[in-house]
């Protein structure tokens, strides 16, 4: 399963890509007007520092421009991947976009029936938002079970993205259900890292190597 950050912050993506995990990142409009900077600057940068694919997402809602802006956006570098809404204009937008040889994220998914949907137009990618269907009281991870079987038995080509993590065990279960990509905030990856235990573990090696210095010097 790939790892993304679904930020447009540089820097957070700056620090994950340090350690060498990181194989894309999701952007959307919200994230992108967090940055408070022009968007054509913010994606120039992230798509530079990024070498795996990058969603940067349309704002239009009728297909015609959706289209139009789904091609400027795919012209900004080759590992940009054009996001759209699972809307019917997104869909038509997306199927255009895809018989032009451009990489598309169907977006704003929450169903299995959507999933097939976004399958059908030849999508590269499709996103559940699984933390939003936990916040409605519905069961992201078994929409994501349904999704992986229904492409599984079917074949399709279109990659499962994982989207809208909260916590790392969100990343995991998706990884056991076979979503080929994750994509979470920063202070989800961040605790991917983390374990007492292992600080701990460190903690007694860095003290066991201080006492051992410490004896041979004492000894010469
Ligand atoms: O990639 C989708 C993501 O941005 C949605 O996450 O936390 O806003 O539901 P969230």
């Amino acid at each position: 399963m790939r790892l993304f950050l679904d930020t447009a912050n540089i820097d957070e993506i700056r620090e994950i890509n340090r350690w060498g995990v990181l194989s894309g990142v999701t952007t959307n409009p919200t994230l992108v007007a967090r940055e408070g900077q022009d968007p054509d600057e913010v994606w120039k940068v992230i798509l530079e520092e990024v070498g795996g694919d990058v969603s940067l997402e349309v704002t239009a809602s009728e297909a015609d421009e959706m289209y139009a802006q789904g091609k400027e956006l795919a012209k900004k570098a080759a590992n940009a991947v054009v996001k759209l809404p699972m809307t019917p204009d997104g869909l038509s937008a997306g199927k255009r976009l895809v018989s032009d040889g451009i990489k598309i994220n169907v977006t704003l998914c929450f169903s299995p029936a959507q999933a097939i949907l976004a399958a059908e137009i030849g999508a590269y990618i499709m996103s559940p938002f699984l933390g939003r269907l936990d916040d409605a009281a519905a069961d992201g991870m078994h929409v994501l079970k349904e999704i992986c079987d229904i492409y599984a038995v079917q074949g399709y080509e279109t990659q499962v993205l994982a989207a809208s993590l909260r916590h790392p065990m969100h990343v995991v279960q998706a990884a056991q259900l076979g979503a080929d990509i994750a994509t979470m905030p920063y202070d989800v990856f961040a605790k991917l890292v983390k374990h007492p235990l292992t600080d701990r573990g460190l903690e007694q090696f860095n003290a066991d190597w201080q006492g051992l210095q410490q004896h041979l010097k004492e000894g010469s």
